[in-house]
């Protein structure tokens, strides 16, 4: 499939996008949080070929995104809870869950009946959403089971040839994909973290749980199919490494075959071979906007099989972090 890639999309391109989507065809396009893979959420068929085009299950359901809060009533039965959260939190990078209505397709809720809706801040998802003029259905840009893409160069390298359209723009802020929330059970429950936390939410509702699947193994029926699945891996196997400094850097020490993810002050991993940061050891938003990358930089080297990474801490937005790491590393965790 030939692929148009509108690299600093114009107004007349972000039109023609929309249009593209309106009728049936796949756009990726930048968000605040990772780069989306784009259809039109009120068509079966369009959001069918989103799964194809990743190589993902069809069972796994997908955000439906909006150019504003006041629309998810026409795509979901909305609740006080949503409009607290819509009030405080978007548009931005959360993620709520509510029983669907008819006119969203089973296609998009993988069989669900209830549909994640979002409504992005960055100003060309918007822009997209207001020109297609219908919901649009969106995953990561990934191919199932990589890093999400924080940058157009991601997904020109898993999707170039498999979509229609690349909208680019400059790296992801966040870097992360968006807190998911769902208020379709009996008490709001955090399915996934991200930059918006448990902290933060529960500043505007009086209790939110957060799910053991976060950084949990998950035994039984998951909330969230995605939780099912490996995510997020690089070609290599990763090992995420807990315990001291100094430990971790002896260990790290005899192995410079190895790739290597640690903080930006330690000197003396980055001094080693193969080794990369990911951010300030005590910002975790830091980390949040490095990791994928830096997973995906691994996968240029071919050399590399086998990469360490030293565990973040898992306050505010580095529980995000430390659920994304855990999934990349299969929750293989090494204690020093
Ligand atoms: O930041 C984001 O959320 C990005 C950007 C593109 O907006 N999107 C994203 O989509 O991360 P995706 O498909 O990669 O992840 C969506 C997650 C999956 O784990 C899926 O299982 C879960 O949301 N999900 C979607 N609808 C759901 C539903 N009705 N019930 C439970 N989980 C749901
Ligand atoms: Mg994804």
């Amino acid at each position: 499939m030939d692929t148009l890639f509108f690299e600093n999309p114009s107004a007349e391109e972000i039109l023609r996008a929309g249009e593209m989507i309106k009728s049936g065809g796949l756009v990726a396009f930048p968000t605040e949080t990772v780069y989306g893979l784009g259809a039109n959420a009120l068509d079966a068929e369009a959001s069918a070929k989103i799964y194809a085009a990743k190589g993902r299950p069809s069972d796994n359901p997908l955000i439906i995104h909006l150019a504003d809060p006041s629309d998810a009533e026409k795509y979901a039965f909305t609740t006080p809870e949503f409009q607290r959260l819509a009030e405080r939190f978007m548009p931005g990078p959360l993620t709520v869950i509510m029983k669907k209505r008819e006119i969203i397709p089973r296609t998009v809720t993988g069989g669900l009946d209830t549909v994640a809706v979002r409504v992005p801040s960055h100003p060309t998802a918007n822009a997209l959403i207001r020109a297609a003029g219908v919901p649009i259905a969106a995953p990561s840009a990934n191919l199932s089971g990589k890093p999400s893409p924080t940058s157009a160069a991601h997904v020109v390298r898993d999707m170039f040839g498999r979509i229609d359209a690349i909208i680019g723009g400059s790296d992801a802020e966040i870097g992360v994909e968006s807190t998911i929330v769902t208020l379709a059970g009996e008490v709001p429950c955090v399915l996934r973290p991200g930059f918006v936390t448990p902290e933060e939410l529960r500043e505007v509702l009086p209790e939110v749980e957060v799910s053991p699947a976060v950084t949990g193994r998950y035994e039984g029926v998951p909330l969230s199919p995605g939780m099912r699945y490996k995510h997020y891996s690089p070609r290599a196997s990763v090992t995420i490494l807990d315990g001291e400094y100094s430990h971790i850097a002896a260990f790290l020490a005899d192995r410079p075959e190895c790739g290597k993810l640690c903080f930006a002050g330690d000197a003396e991993i980055l001094a080693m071979p193969n080794s990369r940061e990911y951010g300030e050891k005590d910002d975790p938003s830091s980390q949040a906007h490095l990791l994928f990358s830096r997973l995906r930089e691994f996968d240029d080297l071919p050399e590399i099989t086998e990469i360490y990474a030293r565990k973040p801490s898992s306050g505010g937005v580095g529980l995000a972090v430390l659920n994304r790491l855990i999934r990349a590393a299969g929750f293989n965790v090494k204690t020093l």
